[in-house]
């Protein structure tokens, strides 16, 4: 945060507000486009259509700079990249990271490359990445293709890799959990999640377990944000770690599967990923949170990102709507008790896929400009 002469503190993105528990020195100047910061909504509707006694939040990562949680960590990679004298930054995508790296590159002043599948990126992160100056390169093969070529490239080329094999990614990403237990006063009982390439799980459990650290002994020590004089501190919730469930697309679920998929397939494209790059991290997080790993179908996913839509007017792409859906059968089959807290993320906006919305809606009608006409279509969508 700065100050603002005129209104008080600006918001001036997730370094600046948690710089000290970052691996950045305490100068450096951030890029950064204001990311973090973002809305954790209570679910009204979908929970009482679900009729189970739990409180749902999505905490709704679509709403950052470039419309993905990518952002989180991509403001503290490109940083970096600045400091250390990079000149570009390269990764493989499904299409988020691209749009991500391609806009933080343009505000930091370095190049941008891009390895997207040629044919599997939605349309609206191709149009970023294009649109922000980044050179896009679609190969012919998946992800996990680029992601081989990008790893050799960057080991003997003068460019940064800000895949989420770049430990500073994971590092930006975990201050998620640090605004979610700031914002509940405690950690949830279960946070879930969509998994792809395992990074943002990852992180997740890097972020939970360090307010748990922080937190320290329940009975004397600060909250983790002050000096202990704050109402969480008072309040002394926050020291557990939430449950983590994953999920994954049915056709892309290595950790389901238990071993890499050759021929991920999915509607699910941000997630249409068969080699994650953090298996062993993921995995860990897993175990030691006591969660599990379940998959959902490409036609609950877009059943659940329709739901969410038109029930709590929370638009979020294909992938992320699959953190909802994997939860709503959790929730069925009963393996989420009574009372709990559950946050999903939410992870990237419903804008990024337009071609899947206008697909799994009703189409406009076209009428005459004429009162008659449009008096009628609205007494009987009234009556409906
Ligand atoms: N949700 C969205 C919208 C994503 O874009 C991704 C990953 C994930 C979930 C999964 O996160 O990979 O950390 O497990 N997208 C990457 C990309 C792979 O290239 O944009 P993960």
């Amino acid at each position: 945060m700065t100050p603002n002469q005129n209104h008080g503190v600006r918001y001036t993105g997730l370094i600046d507000k948690y710089r000290d528990r970052l691996p950045l020195s305490a100068d450096v100047h951030a890029v950064s486009l204001g990311e973090g910061a973002t809305p954790l909504i209570k679910l009204q509707n979908v929970s009482r259509l679900l009729a189970v006694d739990v409180e749902i939040y999505v905490k709704f990562e679509g709403v950052n700079p470039t419309g993905s949680f990518k952002d989180r960590g991509m403001t503290v990679a490109v940083t970096k990249a600045v400091e250390q004298g990079s000149r570009a930054v390269i990764c493989a995508s499904t299409g988020n990271t691209s749009a991500s790296a391609a806009a933080y590159a343009a505000r930091g002043g370095l190049k941008a490359l891009v390895l997207i599948p040629e044919g599997n990126i939605a349309l609206g992160k191709l149009a970023q990445a294009m649109m922000h100056g980044a050179k896009v390169i679609q190969i012919q093969g998946n992800f996990d293709h680029g992601m081989a070529l990008v790893k050799s490239l960057a080991e003997n080329a003068p460019v940064t890799l800000v895949n989420s094999v770049n430990p500073y990614r994971l590092q930006g990403q975990k201050t998620i959990a640090f605004e979610i237990v700031e914002e509940l006063g405690r950690a949830p009982d279960y946070h879930c999640l969509p998994v792809g390439n395992a990074g943002n799980i990852t992180a997740h459990w890097i972020g939970y377990t360090e307010c748990a650290r922080n937190a320290g002994d329940e009975t004397t020590a600060a909250c983790g944000f002050c000096d202990g004089h704050c109402s969480l501190t008072r309040q002394r919730t926050i020291q557990h770690r939430p449950t983590l469930v994953g999920y994954q697309a049915a056709g892309a679920a290595p950790f389901i599967a238990n071993q890499f998929v050759d021929h991920p397939e999915t509607v699910a494209t941000a997630i249409r990923i068969g080699r994650p790059q953090s298996w062993e991290f993921a995995w860990t997080a897993s175990r030691e949170s006591g969660g599990w790993f379940s998959s959902v179908t490409d036609e609950q996913i877009l059943r659940t990102q329709k739901l969410l839509a038109e029930q709590e007017g929370v638009f979020c792409e294909p992938a992320s709507a699959a953190s909802i859906a994997g939860l709503i059968g959790d929730l069925e089959q009963g393996k989420i008790e009574e009372g709990s807290i559950i946050v999903c993320t939410v992870t990237g906006h419903g804008l990024k896929d337009p071609d899947t919305a206008i697909e799994l809606s009703a189409k406009p009608v076209t009428v005459p400009a004429q009162q008659d006409a449009v008096r009628k279509i609205v007494m009987e969508h009234l009556d409906g």
